[in-house]
């Protein structure tokens, strides 16, 4: 545990004004030996040629680190206990008690879900976690992806559909259930690279009508890049080469950060964590709440259905008997490809993990007991880093060194199945990620746009709208999450026709 929380303020000690009070002669000596008996020397090779204010930076940011459990961490990480071999795990889908589908659920049940889900929003029990610490390099832009503007007419980023969502969503709550005031307080995940980028933005468009106080903005914390031979990079002479610690770091960071004690202040029972990539996703969806409060369970999971055995998604499955996911780098083909018994025309694993989670706040009371458990995953990367021999910078062609990562679903298999729920929901209307960079044609800003304006056309036709266009392939029509959350309120469009494409942006416009 010590050590996480020393991986948190390694990032505060990044960014520790050059200069302040150098290290003793003493101190940096005791430091220098715990180095060299990990066999990590090489981090202080370039140390005496250091200015003094750069000896500072690279002694707070080595003291961070306890090289001996970097050590132990790699050699787990590299070398995994045979259990954790999939081909030799029984695999099977989840059983049917744990799950349930949003497309074949009683109307009943659906209508006391949402209606619970939101009652405890109405009751400021709910929150709201974003993980958006992730670097995006498949998208090819430097910015943090909630910045991310995919094209749509109104020319809104991800944070800000997604920031808009939640304002509608308190005042539903507060309307429907007669309050004064709803809050559902956000927490933003960012990482070293994405927080000022993140905090900048949300500050230049005022939280996107959000009240700052209720939109907290914290860091994950971050772990030495290390080579293929085990030894810690370093990205210049006076600085380590650090990657966020993946979305797993969010349990550790919930802690550090004192989220998780603000929540508790404000008495919130129920979470809702998701990642920012996905355009579609219902936050804090009153329906999802209320499924999983139902079920009395601390971690409920969304899936939908594969798309064809290739794609890119996780899976939940039971694995060994344990609620779990398979990632989709680590399944082999034939266990993608299977199909299902009953139903040979459809993938046995199908349920694809779009990484909306629910959690109770009992259970994230639980972290210290079991974060310091999880797996670290290896990333083979290109990590850019000085020879300690010439103190040349070297910009790799292949992959050279490792990024260890832990994810936000390893947590699964620490918990009871009954403890556990998944529930199977609509692809179109809660799940088109943003992975790739424009002209891909798969999960790219286009595909993004045109789902958002498709779902706005179904929802408008639901209400007794007409769209025309003139193409066949009709572009669709935008609808502003701040006059409709999941398709709801929109009478006053019956019987009107709207062009597409077009914008939805209030009660008057549009039509
Ligand atoms: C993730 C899931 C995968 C799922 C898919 C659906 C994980 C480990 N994998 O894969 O099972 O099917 O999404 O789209 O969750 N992030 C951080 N900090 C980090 C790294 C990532 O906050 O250090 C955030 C990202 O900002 C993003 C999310 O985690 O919001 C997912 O990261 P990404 O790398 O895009 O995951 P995928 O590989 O697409």
């Amino acid at each position: 545990m010590a050590f996480a929380v020393k991986e948190t303020l390694s990032n505060l000690a990044g960014k520790l004004p050059l200069g302040g009070n150098l290290p003793k002669e003493e101190e940096v000596a005791e430091l220098r030996q715990k180095y060299e008996q990990a066999g990590q020397a090489q981090v202080f090779s370039f140390f005496e040629e250091l200015k003094p204010a750069e000896k500072t930076q690279l002694f707070h940011q080595l003291s961070n680190f306890e090289p001996n459990r970097v050590n132990e961490l790699v050699d787990k990480a590299l070398n995994p206990p045979p259990s954790s071999d999939l081909k030799a795990a029984a695999l099977e889908p989840l059983p049917e008690h744990a799950t349930a589908s949003i497309l074949d659920s009683d109307a009943e049940d659906l209508k006391r879900w949402y209606d619970a889900g939101l009652a405890s929003i109405a009751d400021n029990k709910v929150a709201v976690v974003l993980m958006a610490g992730g670097q995006g390099t498949r998208l090819g832009s430097s910015a943090p992806k909630g910045c991310f503007d995919i094209g749509l007419p109104s020319k809104k980023s991800l944070f800000q559909i997604q920031a808009e969502r939640i304002a509608k969503l308190q005042s539903l709550a507060q309307h429907t259930l007669g309050k004064e005031k709803v809050t559902i307080p956000w927490y933003v995940m960012t990482s070293g690279p994405t927080r000022q980028p993140t905090q900048d933005f949300f500050e230049q468009h005022n939280y996107f009508g959000l009240e700052k106080e209720n939109v907290i903005i914290f860091e994950q914390g971050v772990l030495p890049c290390i080579s293929n031979e085990g030894k810690i990079l370093m990205e210049s002479k006076s600085k380590a080469a650090v990657a966020p610690d993946g979305n797993g770091g969010i349990y550790q960071a919930l802690i550090n950060s004192g989220a998780r004690t603000d929540m508790g202040n404000r008495g919130i029972e129920h979470i809702h964590a998701y990642c920012v990539d996905n355009c579609l996703v219902k936050v804090a969806d009153p329906t999802f709440i209320g499924f999983a409060a139902s079920k009395n369970v601390d971690i409920a999971t969304k899936v939908v259905r594969k798309r064809s055995a290739t794609e890119s998604v996780g899976l939940i499955v039971l694995k060994n008997g344990k609620p779990d996911v398979v990632e989709y780098s680590e399944i082999d083909k034939e266990t993608a490809e299977a199909k299902d018994a009953k139903q040979p025309d459809i993938l046995k694993f199908r349920a694809a993990n779009i990484v909306n989670h629910y959690y109770s706040f009992k259970f994230l009371e639980s972290i210290e007991t079991w974060a310091a458990n999880l797996p670290h995953h290896v990333a083979r990367k290109k990590i850019p880093y000085v020879d300690p021999q010439t103190g040349e910078t070297v910009k790799p062609e292949r992959p050279n060194g490792i990024k260890l990562e832990q994810f936000v679903f390893d947590v699964f298999p620490l918990i009871p199945l009954e403890k556990f729920a998944s529930i199977e929901v609509k692809r179109e209307e809660e799940f088109s990620p943003l992975k790739n960079a424009r002209g891909t044609g798969e999960d790219d800003p286009d595909t993004s746009k045109r789902d958002i304006m498709q779902q706005g056309e179904r929802w408008i036709k639901a209400a007794g709208g007409i769209v025309t266009s003139e193409t066949a392939d009709t572009p669709g029509v935008e609808v502003s999450p701040a006059i409709s959350y999941g398709g709801e309120g929109l009478g006053f469009l019956k019987g009107r026709t709207i062009k597409a494409p077009a914008v939805i942006e209030s009660d008057a416009a549009g039509a």
